[in-house]
């Protein structure tokens, strides 16, 4: 396919210079998991009735490279492990050539999938995990089983993969594991983040946002106590604001309230059928699935103009939430 020119590409930029630079697939909205913190009465998420099939994934993959100028993707979901989709799309978007492809998982099945993830060339995954007690992890998760999503870190270590954990402390819930989950993370090179509980879904008409909410402030004076750390630098349109531990390794804290980073978010999101959102703080959407049966010369023009719309979604400063479940758009 053929990239539109490079001026054109640069037409789809916002008054304070953000563009499309980083893809996020959603394969399916569906979840093995029911965390406290993504839905609210144990119920998992269901897969969307209308997905895309692997081929119109990997075609609007290609489309949006060569409109928008995307240079890297991230697959995710729902669990994008649970897609039975999931081993096409990832030989697909591999098959792209861009610089950086990666993919979030909460780990539970990626002992089933580790040799295919290693063999494709995929150079770094993303695994969540809350925290190191078995039966602390049935309560949030709600399902699962700590010693899988281990083995699967150890896999991916294993086969060359460079792995960051996310975390999401609560207060009362899993904050007494911050200390533990970072000298698990440090001992093995892993980069951890801890993730501000996000104001997102079912905890926007809940107390128990406010009263688990767990800052960026109270997570570094919890570190504070174990360990000597100094801020360094992270990539400009990082999520996460990066520490070092001199000696010992370097973590992450995604500091949506208290250090805001959509004034330098470059991120775009494909969910599971078909809808395009360029902000995940934004229900507004286009769902692009008839445009990718046109040829590719119409499909850019529409799709540009789409693109446009979706950069206009994004938020000038403040992450505000929204009520969308942040995993059916590709938390
Ligand atoms: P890296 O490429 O490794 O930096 O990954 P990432 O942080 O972009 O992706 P990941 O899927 O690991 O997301 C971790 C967390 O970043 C999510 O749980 C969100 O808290 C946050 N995040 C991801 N995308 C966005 C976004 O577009 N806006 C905001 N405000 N937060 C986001
Ligand atoms: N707040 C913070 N993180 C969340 N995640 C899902 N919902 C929320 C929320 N409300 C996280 C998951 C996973 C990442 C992709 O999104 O824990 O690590």
């Amino acid at each position: 396919m053929q990239q539109i020119d490079s001026d054109k590409q640069h037409l789809i930029v916002d008054r304070m210079g953000r563009r499309f630079r980083n893809l996020r697939l959603s394969l399916t909205a569906a979840c093995n998991y029911a965390c406290t913190y993504c839905v609210p009465d144990g119920k998992r998420l269901q897969a969307a009735a209308y997905e895309l099939s692997g081929e119109e994934i990997v075609r609007a993959t290609q489309l949006l490279i060569a409109t928008a100028g995307i240079d890297k993707v991230r697959i995710t979901g729902g669990e994008p492990l649970l897609s039975p989709k999931f081993p096409a799309i990832l030989q697909g978007i591999m098959d792209l050539g861009l610089t950086d492809v990666s993919l979030t998982t909460n780990g539970q099945l990626l002992p089933r999938y580790a040799r295919g993830i290693i063999d494709s060339g995929m150079q770094r995954i993303n695994v969540s995990l809350d925290t190191l007690n078995r039966e602390r992890f049935r309560e949030i998760a709600r399902s699962g089983d700590l010693n899988t999503v281990l083995h699967g870190i150890e896999l991916m270590q294993a086969g060359g993969l460079k792995v960051k954990i996310n975390m999401v402390p609560m207060h009362g819930v899993n904050d007494d594991q911050i200390l533990p989950l970072l000298e698990y993370a440090l001992e093995r090179n892993i980069e951890l983040r801890f993730i501000e509980l996000m104001n997102m879904g079912h905890l926007q008409a809940s107390p128990a946002y406010a009263q688990e909410f767990f800052s960026m402030e109270q997570i570094l004076d919890r570190i504070g106590k174990q360990y000597t750390f100094s801020r360094t630098d992270a990539p400009f349109d990082s999520t996460a604001v990066r520490y070092e531990i001199p000696g010992s390794g370097t973590f992450g804290i995604i500091a949506n309230e208290s250090e805001p980073f959509c004034r330098n978010c470059t991120r775009l999101r494909l969910s599971s059928n078909g809808a395009l959102y360029g902000c995940l703080s934004s229900a507004r959407s286009t769902n692009i699935r008839q445009l990718l049966a046109l040829p590719d010369a119409e499909a850019q023009v529409e799709l540009h103009q789409v693109l446009l719309g979706a950069l206009a979604d994004k938020q000038s400063e403040n992450f505000q939430g929204e009520v969308t479940v942040m995993k059916f758009i590709g938390g």
